[in-house]
């Protein structure tokens, strides 16, 4: 492509001869006879470089330099000032207005011719690089969108996984997998309730359904029986929490930490009194102070294979009643103050209708209490 030369000057004799001198060297010559005129021709035509007369009626040369440098459409466009021989006032006024190169009239013109082909040099290199780097950020942003979705299914596979995981485990007794979603959901409204960061909000949401993995553990008979367990059958349910935890355990991923955590933690009671290790208030892992509280209000309010659920105003009352017995207190307060959100993630989330098999009456014990 032509080097476009912009030959700005209110004499056209002066014009005549420098566009004489670029189209013998190959250029495509433009003209404009002032300041105000280079400026619309410059944004029109995007010249390879300015050839300016300083002294013009409507707008001089200095302004027009000016406007051009300031103008992030022409600001790369090279200007060369015409000056007069021995003109510095003009000169340090070019350099101030931002013109790039200085002829001094009467000139010479191979010198012209050098000296602007330099700038044009420089330009088009300049114009190189942007657009080089113009298809760089394009591309950057381009792999950086393919990323951010690949991460998300990834995310949403892991996430997935979980909860067929959590699901997996508590299959015998929960046959829809719900209540092990809403427990995840639930203890992730409780930790932003208690302004944990977003980072373990999630981690907490993602690693609560798989409390109860130890429950693979549980042989059917005590796991589905109906009524109260006896003394040592009880003894082997207690179990689902170490097993949970050992099935967990050296997990590199924070999820999978906490996950183990909570299949440890979440029958200790805030009082002492829990299991395994009968652990008291705040040795209780937190992870597993909430847990242990939204699992039991779910699996209370939920059917099960072997009870139909309870009144939610019947688990509320037992809820306010093991405050500081089996629950933390201060989480049984931010319960409370939740309740709505957590209602709506009992309806968002049931199927509505009853379980395939609702075998009998049991003691909540095998929930916590
Ligand atoms: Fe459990």
């Amino acid at each position: 492509m032509k080097p476009k030369v912009l030959v700005v000057d209110d004499e056209s004799v002066n014009r005549e001869f420098v566009r004489l001198i670029f189209e013998r060297s190959g250029c495509e010559v433009l003209e404009a006879e002032n300041g105000q005129e280079a400026i619309e021709v410059a944004k029109r035509e995007k010249p390879d470089v300015i050839l300016m007369d300083i002294i013009m009626p409507f707008m001089n040369g200095l302004e027009a330099c000016r406007k051009l440098k300031s103008d992030p459409e022409t600001f790369n466009i090279p200007v060369v000032m015409v000056t007069a021989l021995g003109d510095l006032s003009h000169k340090l006024e070019g350099f101030k207005a931002g013109a790039d190169e200085f002829i001094t009239k009467p000139f010479d013109k191979n010198e012209l011719l050098l000296r602007v082909q330099n700038l044009i040099k420089i330009k088009r290199y300049n114009d190189l690089l942007k657009d080089y780097s113009n298809v760089l950020e394009k591309e950057v942003q381009k792999r950086t969108e393919k990323l951010r979705q690949a991460y998300k299914q990834l995310d949403e596979a892991y996430y997935e996984l979980i909860q067929r995981l959590g699901r997996a485990a508590e299959y015998r007794d929960d046959e829809t997998g719900e209540h092990t979603k809403r427990v995840g959901i639930m203890c992730g409204i409780m930790a932003k309730a208690l302004d944990m960061d977003e980072e373990a909000v999630k981690n907490l949401e993602y690693a609560t359904p798989m409390h109860d993995i130890g429950k693979i553990g549980i042989p059917d008979k005590i796991l589905l029986k109906p009524g109260k367990l006896t003394e040592k059958e009880f003894e082997i349910m207690k179990r689902h929490t170490i097993i949970g935890a050992d099935i967990l355990k050296g997990g590199t991923h924070p999820v999978m930490q906490i996950a183990e955590k909570v299949a440890l933690a979440h029958h200790e009671r805030w009082d002492g009194k829990g299991y395994p290790y009968g652990l008291k208030e705040q040795d209780i892992p937190l992870e597993g102070r909430i847990c242990s509280l939204i699992d039991f209000f779910d699996a209370c309010t939920s059917d099960r294979i072997y009870r139909p659920a309870m009144q939610v105003d019947v688990v509320l009352d037992m809820i306010k009643d093991e405050k500081g017995k089996a629950f933390d207190p201060k989480l049984v307060d931010v319960f409370f103050k939740i309740l709505d959100d957590l209602m709506e993630v009992k309806k968002r989330f049931s199927h509505g209708g009853k379980p395939l098999r609702i075998i009998a009456d049991r003691e909540v014990e095998d929930e916590g209490l």
